[in-house]
């Protein structure tokens, strides 16, 4: 019946691990779980971790009730419309060198997010994907260490899809956009997230067998800051300063206004300037 048929057709299909999984060819993330609703896929990911999963599940949810960003901040996480993932790594990686693997991350979601859109996305340091300076995608890197070594990592990333920006709570409407905000219509929600496991994948492999220098090149070009006057927000401090350039373990070396350089291992940053 048409009425039937139309009603089934404004309903978003939830992401299925088959349908992900095929014509991929994966290296690392092989092990796919789709749940509809869970409180946040960081967390499950993590408490599988516990539990001996292993390296390469990922944890992906239509809905998340308790969606978790940087900062304790909220990530809001409305169902069938956008994609949260969570990445359960287990690389052989120093603790204070975590941060490479949400720079592996964020090149992984701006390449996919480029071949959406009719122009370049920006990433902002350390992990924001930008639309025209608007926000659509965060990642939240989790690192579980013991003494020296690092356990495991829960690598989650919310990307905003289809969510419509009218239905943004208002302090969000200006400030965040999703790709269907950009683009004016929407886009396959599984085409995306196969593209995006590919990248991360194949960037993975790239990190953990490569080395980090074709990811800090490829990450320096989405992000375009040296040289931009940026405001850096940390716990106990916010400065204005010159962006130079991404340190060999993924920090920010900034230069401050008295000229002294600086590296910024933890924080947010701010473009002050007009470019
Ligand atoms: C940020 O603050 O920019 C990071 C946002 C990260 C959100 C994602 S959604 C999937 C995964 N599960 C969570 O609870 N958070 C991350």
């Amino acid at each position: 019946m048409a009425g039937a048929m139309d009603s089934r057709i404004d309903e978003p299909r939830a992401l299925a691990a088959d349908a992900i999984l095929r014509g991929l060819a994966l290296k690392r993330l092989v092990k796919i779980c789709c749940f509809d609703e869970v409180d946040s896929t960081n967390r499950l990911a993590r408490d599988l971790a516990r539990q001996g999963a292993a390296e390469g599940t990922v944890i992906i949810a239509e809905a998340q009730t308790h969606g978790r960003g940087r900062m304790g901040r909220v990530w809001i996480s409305p169902p069938g419309v956008n994609l949260y993932i969570s990445f359960l790594l287990r690389p052989e990686l120093h603790p204070t060198q975590a941060s490479k693997l949400t720079l592996t991350a964020a090149v992984a979601v701006a390449e996919t997010v480029a071949s959406y859109v009719p122009f370049s996305p920006r990433i902002k340091w350390p992990n924001d994907i930008l639309l025209r300076g608007r926000k659509t995608a965060g990642i939240l890197c989790e690192l579980v260490c013991e003494a020296e070594r690092s356990l495991f990592a829960v690598v989650g990333v919310g990307i905003n899809l289809n969510f419509s920006p009218s239905l943004m709570p208002p302090e969000l409407r200006y400030v965040a956009t999703s790709l269907m905000g950009a683009l004016g219509k929407p886009v396959d929600r599984l085409d995306f997230t196969r593209t995006l496991i590919q990248k991360m994948d194949t960037w993975y492999v790239t990190l953990t067998e490569g080395g980090f220098t074709p990811i800090a090149d490829r990450w320096r070009r989405y992000a375009r800051l040296e040289g931009r006057r940026i405001r850096v927000t940390q716990v106990d401090a916010t400065f204005t300063a010159k962006a130079m350039d991404l340190d060999i373990d993924g920090a920010l070396i900034v230069q401050t206004d008295d000229g002294t350089a600086r590296r910024i291992v933890a924080g947010d940053i701010a473009f002050v300037d007009q470019n």
